[in-house]
């Protein structure tokens, strides 16, 4: 068995579903449920014996070592954080709670049941720990992508705590041994992303009539992955990764947030034409930049690529197209995720 934590938010959820289509080993998924994780997502394996959902956070470290003790899975893909910049923004707290005392606790409570295991289990335990291209800071235009040896420079709470969480995750495995491993992706996209996000909320705002919000120019530079391809990544690097490196995962897929919604516009124009005629592109507006706005991410997943031979099955066009498609044909799921607090989230965000 393996213990996922955070696996009824986007990425968690999706890895879930990808992981118990692929095999037959069981999963423990461990959320708290916040306004992010959300059990609608999991339905189709609600039912499922080899799928145990547990309600409860990461830095309860009851919780976490009895479910150790129960369940004594091989492995842990550690999933759960709190994931948005704006939000961060906005209030921090509980940035610092779960990202950093939260997987503070989960690695207490990891090196405890892991210390106990015979030898063999020792070394072929694994916690992975899943992180972000963010943690490297903002990228000068001309600058080559990120590798795995540059230096941290975060610069949003949200990143300043994921990166505070790596930190613990590396010295956790040189200080006491720990069989650890850490991704750092690039921006996802894909089926089940909550629509705070750029690309759900822009697809949903799209088809409401609402504005399509730009923060500052737009020309702000994200390189963007198909989830189910961080999905793979994880797979291989838990499978074949070398136990304390760092793994970059990305799409080469360097775009503008101002390409992205015009992408999107034209696809929409395509799929759903507006009643009225008009391309959705007419509905982008220009707001307030998000403050400490950095310009560009760009990851270079050479690592992955060479030494584990992972590469993405989808291109951004591929990729963008068939999410397009999954919120057209799952408007009852979105509408389960945007009423109550989400509106709240909205209002207090980009004003009425
Ligand atoms: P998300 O916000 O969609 O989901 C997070 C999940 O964690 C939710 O289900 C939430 O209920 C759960 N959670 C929050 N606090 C918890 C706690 N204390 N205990 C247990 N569960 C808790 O986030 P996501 O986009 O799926 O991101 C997942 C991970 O991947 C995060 O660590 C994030 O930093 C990282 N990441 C995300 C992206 C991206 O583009 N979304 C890119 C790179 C890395
Ligand atoms: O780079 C990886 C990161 O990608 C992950 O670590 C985070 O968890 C994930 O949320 C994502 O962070 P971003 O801040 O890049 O994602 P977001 O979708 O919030 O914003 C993408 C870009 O779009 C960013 O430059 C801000 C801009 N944006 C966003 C929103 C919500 C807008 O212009 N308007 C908006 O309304």
């Amino acid at each position: 068995m393996i213990l996922v934590t955070g696996g009824a938010g986007f990425i968690g959820a999706n890895f879930v579903l990808d992981w118990l289509a692929g095999a037959d080993e069981g999963v423990v998924n461990l959320d708290k449920l916040t306004y992010a994780g959300n059990l609608d997502t999991l339905r189709g394996i609600a039912a499922d014996p080899r799928h145990v959902f547990v309600e409860g956070d990461i830095g309860d470290r009851k919780l976490v070592a009895d479910l150790l003790a129960q369940y004594r899975p091989r492995a842990i893909v550690n999933l759960a954080a709190e994931s948005h910049v704006d939000r961060s923004i906005d209030s921090p707290e509980e940035f610092i709670q779960t990202n950093i005392v939260g997987t503070f606790r989960l690695l207490e409570a990891v090196r405890a049941y892991w210390s106990g295991l015979d030898a063999d289990d020792k070394a072929a335990f694994r916690f992975l720990h899943v992180s972000t291209d963010e943690v490297y800071g903002d990228l000068d235009k001309n600058a080559p992508a990120f590798s795995e040896t540059n230096r941290y420079e975060p610069n949003s709470p949200y990143s300043a705590s994921k990166a505070a969480s790596d930190h613990l995750v590396r010295s956790y495995h040189h200080t006491y041994g720990l069989p650890v491993l850490t991704t750092n992706c690039s921006n996802n996209y894909g089926p089940y992303h909550f629509p705070e996000k750029l690309i759900p909320l822009v697809i949903h705002n799209a088809l409401a009539g609402k504005q399509l919000p730009i923060y500052g120019d737009g020309q702000q530079i994200r390189d963007w992955l198909y989830v189910k391809d961080h999905c793979s990544a994880i797979r291989r690097v838990l499978e074949a990764g070398r136990v304390g490196e760092t793994y970059n995962v990305g799409g080469w897929n360097e775009k503008s947030n101002l390409e992205v919604v015009h992408t999107l516009c034209a696809i929409l124009d395509e799929l759903k034409p507006r009643g009225d005629g008009a391309t959705y592109a007419s509905q982008i507006t220009f707001v307030k930049d998000r403050p400490g706005h950095d310009r560009r991410y760009a990851i270079d997943a050479g690592k992955l690529a060479n030494e584990l031979d992972w590469k993405p099955a989808e291109t951004f066009d591929t990729g963008i197209r068939k999410t397009v498609q999954w919120y057209l044909d799952h408007q009852e799921w979105v509408g389960n995720v945007t009423s109550g607090a989400y509106q709240h989230w909205v209002g207090k965000q980009y004003g009425s």
